[in-house]
């Protein structure tokens, strides 16, 4: 197969720089090549001494200035919400109601679903984002029409259809025995097919009924590498309603606990209101955090304690959670994260930073052997950064000595047009207008 040489800035993680930056966490090359062959990372190394190891007829693909990155990973977000993305004036429950509901409910419609997804994807990719675990709408073509858009781009995606069964409008009721039927039906057709995988996605406790939780833990007990996928602890309002539902449980974790649903493999988004038992659970589950901050002060739902994270030793991403969140763009995610570090007095390095934004969100989704970083054999999913796309951007960085001080503008001044390019298998991705 025939080589091809990136020839950029390269970066990537080899493990978890954690709070204080731990040296040997990463690799970092100013004149770096990145070598790919078959749609997967063969090496990388200084170009200089790796230049004149390689064969005549290698491709050489010059970067400039560009820093090149494992693509992004959003840990969450709803694709239906595109339609929805900056409607604001409310707080969760009745931004749901109000907003969420109605958008969701043509989803129904296969053609208009397929519109969405590939805006939708189009518009991760030209973020920079080449794996999302995505929420469909309750209705099972919405997941048939997301995962055709995935295939056709050559995406790793997992998706799933949401099962909702009461306290929401009767046009988005499934039942237990429908959405049963359709997750089974959904994992028979996609789940290891192509690169794309499945997720058993209870929208949340206050919209799935006990017969439905459990059909929910029954079948994530049987498919152990399916995903479990859904929200938890985001708003004081939805966890009062979770505790009348429920007087038995212990928290709100202590629910879906019950029903066999936090395991490996479970992501829980926002997770704003836990206490250290709950950790301790998710930690020993091994189950996963996708931290949400633009949705999290859009929404006014709270502050992620990142401290309390790291010291139970939970595991977490970062998610866009489009379209409560506000944005698609990885790196104005990372800067509103740091924004909420601080409002906690706490620290998000930017090293860190891009950890969860990559190798970290990989973890998260037990997917490191193939993706988030650039260990040899790994997907060549990736990005090319342009630090000077913007004239503020531009001057910022020219000044920046030190990596970390490149990736805090990145990450404070750096949106969509600082992604010049994204390549997914190794090819490079066509630019949707
Ligand atoms: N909880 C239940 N459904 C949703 C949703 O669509 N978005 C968010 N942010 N939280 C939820
Ligand atoms: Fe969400």
């Amino acid at each position: 197969a025939r080589l091809t040489a990136h020839r950029g800035a390269l970066l990537h993680f080899l493990t978890d720089p954690g709070e204080h930056d731990e040296a040997g966490a990463y690799e970092y090359f100013t004149d770096g090549l990145l070598l790919v062959a078959d749609g997967r990372v063969q090496g990388l190394g200084p170009a200089e001494t790796l230049l004149a190891t390689l064969p005549a007829d290698v491709e050489i693909v010059e970067h400039g200035n560009g820093l090149l990155l494992p693509g992004f990973i959003d840990t969450h977000i709803h694709y239906p919400q595109t339609e929805i993305i900056g409607s604001g004036g409310r707080q969760l429950l009745d931004w749901l109601s109000d907003y969420t509901f109605p958008a969701e409910a043509r989803f129904g419609d296969a053609a208009y679903a397929r519109e969405v997804a590939d805006f939708f994807l189009d518009e991760l990719l030209r973020n920079g984002t080449t794996t999302a675990l995505v929420f469909g709408t309750v209705h099972r073509t919405s997941v048939d029409a997301f995962m055709q858009a995935s295939q056709s781009r050559g995406l790793r995606m997992i998706a799933g259809k949401a099962m909702m069964d009461r306290h929401c409008p009767e046009n988005l009721r499934d039942t237990a025995a429908s959405s049963d039927r359709d997750n089974r039906a959904l994992i028979e057709r996609w789940h290891g097919t192509d690169r794309l995988h499945y997720a058993i996605t209870p929208r949340f406790a206050v919209t799935c009924s006990d017969a439905q939780m459990q059909a929910a833990g029954t079948l994530a007990a049987e498919q152990p590498d399916v995903y479990v996928h859904s929200h938890l602890a985001e708003n004081f309002g939805e966890i009062d309603w979770v505790h009348e539902l429920h007087p038995w449980s212990r928290s709100y974790l202590d629910v879906y606990d019950r029903y066999g649903l936090v395991r490996e493999r479970s992501v829980y988004a926002h997770c704003l209101h836990l206490d250290d038992t709950d950790r301790a659970r998710l930690h020993e589950a091994e189950a996963g955090i996708a931290f949400c901050p633009t949705s999290n002060l859009y929404l006014g739902s709270g502050l992620f304690d990142l401290a309390a994270t790291d010291a139970a030793g939970v595991r977490f991403g970062m998610g866009t959670d489009v379209g409560g969140g506000t944005s698609f763009s990885m790196l104005r995610t990372l800067g509103e994260a740091y924004k909420v570090a601080q409002l906690r007095q706490q620290t998000l390095t930017p090293l860190r930073a891009f950890y969860l934004a990559t190798l970290g969100g990989a973890r998260v989704l037990h997917l490191d052997d193939r993706i988030g970083s650039f260990r040899s054999g790994n997907e060549a999913d990736f990005v090319v950064l342009d630090l000077a796309a913007t004239p503020l951007l531009a001057r910022r960085s020219a000044q920046a000595r030190t990596l970390d001080e490149t990736l805090r503008l990145a990450m404070t001044l750096g949106d969509d047009r600082a992604i010049r390019r994204c390549y997914v298998m190794g090819e490079a991705v066509e630019r949707a207008a």
